[in-house]
C-alpha cells in the first residue's frame, strides 16, 4: 500500500498511519515521470473530502523525503497530532544517525504547521528532545506533538506551493541553461543571510568540474556494499 495513497480512503478519528501490505513502486508507476497513481496525493491533497485535522496530515505526507522513504507516522485526534518517526524506513549506511529521516520529519512538521493555519486552527507545536543516534530498529518514536485549538484561517504562500514541490524524476539534462531570472532568484536567497554563503558555478568548465567531482563522490559512496544495501 502507498504510504501517501493510504489516506484517500481514512475517515476515522483516530488513526494510526502504519504500512502494512506489500507495496510494489513499479505497480504504482512512482518512477513515471509526475503522472500515475504515485502522485495522486498531490491531486487530492484539498479536494478529498477531508475534515479535521487529517486534512493537516495530507499536506503533511506531501514532504520530501530521503529516498523516498516517507519515514513518518500520525497519530491524530481532534485536537491533537503526534508525530513519529518509523525509524525502520531508513537508508542504513546512507544514513547511519537518521539525520536525513529526522530532516524530513521536519519538513512535514512544516507543511503540517502551514495547512493548520489554512485550515483555521491555532497550533503549537512541542518538539520532543533528542539526540542523533546509531539507528534503533523497527521503533516508532515520537518526535513532536502538535495541539489544535480554533484560530483565525491564514493563508500563506508556502502553503499555497505545497503540492508544486516534488521531485519530476526527470533525467538531468546538463545542456539546459539556468535561466538567468532563476539564478538571480537564488542569489536573492541569501541577502538577509550573514552567515549563508551562496556560489553560483554557472561557466560550462566549472559545471564539468563539479558534475565530475560529485560523480566519483558518488561512485565512491555506492562502491560500498552496505550503502548499497541500504539505499
Ligand atoms: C534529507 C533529504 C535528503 C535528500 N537527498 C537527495 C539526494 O541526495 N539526491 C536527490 O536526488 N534527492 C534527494 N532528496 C529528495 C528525495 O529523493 C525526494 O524527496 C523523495 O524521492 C520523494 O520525492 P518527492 O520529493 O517528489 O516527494 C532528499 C530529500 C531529503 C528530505
Amino acid at each position: 500500500m502507498h504510504r501517501r495513497s493510504f489516506l484517500k480512503g481514512a475517515g476515522i478519528v483516530t488513526i494510526l498511519v502504519a504500512g502494512g501490505a506489500v507495496w510494489r513502486a513499479e505497480d504504482q508507476g512512482v518512477f513515471s515521470v509526475g503522472q500515475g497513481p504515485a502522485y495522486q496525493p498531490w491531486r487530492d491533497w484539498q479536494t478529498d473530502a477531508s475534515t479535521g485535522p487529517l486534512a493537516l496530515v495530507r499536506a503533511g505526507i506531501l514532504a520530501a523525503s530521503p529516498h523516498n522513504t516517507q519515514p513518518w507516522l500520525f497519530r491524530v485526534t481532534n485536537s491533537s497530532i503526534e508525530l513519529y518517526a518509523d525509524t525502520k524506513r531508513n537508508t542504513g549506511a546512507l544514513d547511519p544517525y537518521l539525520r536525513e529521516q529526522h530532516i524530513s520529519l521536519g519538513c512535514a512538521l512544516e507543511n503540517l504547521m502551514l495547512a493548520a493555519g489554512a485550515s483555521g486552527y491555532s497550533a503549537s507545536v512541542s518538539l520532543l528532545p533528542g539526540k542523533l543516534e546509531p539507528s534503533p530498529a523497527n521503533q516508532q518514536q515520537l518526535v513532536a506533538r502538535v495541539e489544535l485549538a480554533p484560530g483565525a484561517r491564514q493563508k500563506n504562500e508556502l502553503y499555497d506551493v505545497i503540492p508544486l514541490r516534488h521531485t519530476n524524476r526527470n533525467p538531468y539534462d546538463p545542456k539546459r541553461a539556468i535561466p538567468p531570472d532563476v539564478a538571480g532568484a537564488l542569489a536573492g536567497l541569501v541577502t538577509d543571510e550573514p552567515n549563508v554563503k551562496l556560489f553560483l558555478f554557472e561557466a560550462d568548465s566549472d559545471r564539468k568540474k563539479i558534475a565530475g567531482i560529485i560523480s566519483t563522490a558518488n561512485n565512491v559512496l555506492y562502491a560500498d556494499p552496505e550503502v548499497q544495501h541500504g539505499s
